[in-house]
């Protein structure tokens, strides 16, 4: 069957959608896990011309190889998200994510698709988002997720048939503001502090930690997995006004791992080391619980530094 003909549906509304067949879907699965849940503007402009397609098209049917992603053992339903953010080179990229389950934990642990794909953005460097695209309507707890991000009034949420501002979506909204904090996930405070010296500690680790986005706690953490054969996958606290939409540090790490297409085993997980500011930790017990889903995996190296104010 050629591109044109698989390809081209119509829909309820008589509209043609088009989508991806399973061999173009599985191409670019494996090309968006090689590059790590990450489609480049030259990708999609790529993509768009070999398929006769627009933007959105392209986005709406990427939501298919996004949801490829997922890990959700208990639910089995498979969700799949992306961003459209641009970089601080101007560059317009696709962000992927999906949602990931914990089977043996409590399902408030779970990462929904939003945030896998809020998060992957933003540990990647997109400095605003456009829109976000995703295979399903968002539930409350990622509306409220998305609430807390700095471009929340004006991106587009794209579903596979329907497009929306979050304030349609979200009306009345609970956010930031209301606690009393200027900032937003992506226009964070500026940092003036640093970690105490530690040796022991990767300074990406300490770096990535003081990016995170800790309004509420001030506990700056970030977690790194490090793999046997495939480098190492660093996670950051986002925290959210409404406190459980949060996304923990090692959910933000794992997911980023799944988005490379691995797994959460004893063959590709080397160690995972959390670290957390002295004084406010509050990620050691859920992180326990968390990789208490899996066997034969490492201890968890955890640490705690102080911080020091630089000016
Ligand atoms: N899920 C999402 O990823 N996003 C949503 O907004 C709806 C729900 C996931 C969470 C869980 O893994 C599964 O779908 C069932 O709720
Ligand atoms: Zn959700």
């Amino acid at each position: 069957m050629t591109a044109s003909t698989s390809s081209v549906l119509k829909d309820s509304l008589n509209k043609t959608t088009f989508s991806f067949d399973e061999s173009q879907r599985t191409a670019l699965f494996n090309q968006v896990k090689t590059q790590h849940g990450l489609l480049f503007a030259a990708d999609i402009k790529a993509l768009c011309a070999q398929y006769t397609i627009t933007h959105d098209e392209l986005l709406r049917a990427c939501l298919p190889v996004a949801s490829l992603f997922a890990v959700a053992p208990i639910s089995h339903f498979l969700v799949g998200a992306v961003v459209v953010g641009i970089d601080c080179d101007d560059a317009i990229n696709f962000y992927f994510g999906a949602n990931v389950e914990f089977a043996k934990q409590p399902l408030s642990l779970v990462v929904h698709a939003e945030q896998s794909a809020i998060n992957n953005a933003w540990l990647k460097g997109a400095q605003t988002i456009v829109q976000i695209a995703i295979s399903d309507a968002p539930c409350g707890y990622c509306r409220q997720f998305m609430n807390e991000l700095a471009d929340a009034e004006k991106f587009d949420i794209l579903l596979p048939d329907q497009q929306f501002k979050l304030n349609q979506l979200l009306p009345h909204a609970f956010g930031p503001k209301d606690l009393g904090n200027n900032y937003s996930l992506f226009n964070p405070a500026p940092q003036t502090q640093i970690f105490e010296a530690n040796t022991d500690i990767d300074t990406a680790l300490t770096k990535l930690a003081l990016t995170a986005y800790v309004p509420y706690t001030a506990n700056y953490c970030a977690v790194k997995i490090t793999t046997f054969d495939n480098g190492c996958f660093y996670g950051c606290y986002a925290e959210n006004a409404a406190y459980s939409p949060s996304l923990a540090p090692l959910q933000s790490a794992i997911s980023q791992l799944h988005l490379a297409g691995l797994s959460m085993n004893d063959t590709t997980v080397k160690s995972i080391e959390l670290l957390q500011t002295k004084g406010v930790e509050n990620q050691l017990h859920v992180s326990e619980s968390v990789l208490a889903n899996y066997s034969n995996l490492p201890a968890l190296i955890a640490y705690s530094l102080a911080l020091i104010k630089t000016c």
